[in-house]
């Protein structure tokens, strides 16, 4: 169902709706009527209304029985990172089905990482891959060709079908960025029956978008409904297509911190809570980085070396 097909939707709305971000069924089933006035500038009345009847439309919001919940996450796969002791710090590797956040500064490997991943991904289970193909939503132009053909070769795969099999978006701005998980979404569908369904979906940066357009006092709230929406969407993207979704973070340091590291991932609570791996990368000498996890839900906190090589990345 399209949103045009919503009862008391007429054209000119859902074009309003999605240039907020609101693209589809499940985004405006969760969103809340003050947000439908202001972004649609309809009436209160009327934004309870579309929300009634995406909800209706989007089956969502509802139970699930433990059974259920059982077989889907018997389904869980893990995608490794190429080195075997970040891969043991994750308990063997990326899970699907959930979100994995890198942040650290600069330089620091999240980049490095994602690349990495796209390539992995597309390798056989046995050799820690989910036999797919991967999404990537790049927000700061930091996509490398020439780096996944490295890596590829590192991996000896054939670069140019490797190539083949990474789905890369520029996303201009926080908006569009949403947009972009919606097209994951359809592109995801399309590749369904196909020999490399897609495992893996990266957002690099997640954050920085937001962090930039949404600057001065007053804003942060929106800001960081604006981010939940968008991760929760990553989130199901996820679920749906038992995939890895990585989204990596900036760092801000706090000036307030009087022991201890001042660094802080950027979106604080949203991006930790809706993150169920989070991995805090160093820079250490040469091409060594160390990786901490992170408020891990059942894992211990821990750390873990690994370098990025020119092959990419390795114990
Ligand atoms: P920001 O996006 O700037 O916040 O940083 P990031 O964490 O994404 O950093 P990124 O993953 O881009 O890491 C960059 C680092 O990776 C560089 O400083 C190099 O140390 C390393 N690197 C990048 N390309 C190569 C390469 O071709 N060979 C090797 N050996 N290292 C590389
Ligand atoms: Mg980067």
């Amino acid at each position: 169902m399209d949103l045009e097909e919503l009862p008391g939707v007429g054209p000119a709305i859902p074009e309003k709706l999605r240039e907020a971000g609101l693209n589809s069924l499940e985004a405006i089933a969760v969103a809340s009527p003050a947000e439908l006035v202001a972004t649609a500038e309809i009436g209160e009345a009327t934004a309870a209304k579309i929300i009634n009847s995406a909800r209706e439309a989007a089956d969502i919001g509802g139970f699930e029985t433990g059974d259920k919940i059982l077989e889907r996450r018997k389904e869980v796969g893990k995608l490794t990172t190429g080195s075997k002791s970040l891969d043991d710090l994750l308990g063997y590797g990326i899970e699907t089905q959930a979100i994995a956040e890198s942040y650290g500064e600069f330089g620091s490997g999240k980049t490095q990482i994602a690349h990495q991943l796209a390539v992995n991904v597309q390798l056989p289970p046995e050799k820690g891959g989910l036999n797919g193909s991967a999404i990537v939503i790049d927000t700061e132009n930091t996509f490398r060709p020439d780096r996944i053909k490295d890596m590829a070769e590192g991996a000896e795969l054939d670069y140019e079908e490797v190539l083949k099999n990474i789905h890369v978006a520029r996303a201009y701005n926080s908006n569009h960025q949403m947009l972009l998980v919606g097209k994951a979404g359809e592109l995801a569908e399309e590749l369904k029956n196909t020999e490399k369904t897609v495992r893996l979906m990266i957002i690099d940066s997640a954050t920085a978008h937001f962090r930039s357009e949404y600057v001065g006092r007053g804003t942060l709230a929106d800001r960081q409904q604006k981010i939940n929406r968008h991760l929760h969407e990553a989130l199901r993207f996820g679920d749906l297509n038992n995939a890895v979704v990585m989204i990596t973070n900036q760092v801000m340091v706090r000036p307030d911190t009087f022991y201890g590291d001042p660094t802080r991932p950027i979106g604080g609570h949203i991006v930790g809570h809706t993150a169920t791996f989070r991995l805090y990368l160093r820079k250490s000498k040469g091409e060594k980085r160390i990786a901490r996890l992170v408020d891990s839900p059942n894992l211990p906190e821990a750390e873990a070396v690994f370098s990025v090589s020119l092959i990419g990345i390795r114990d």
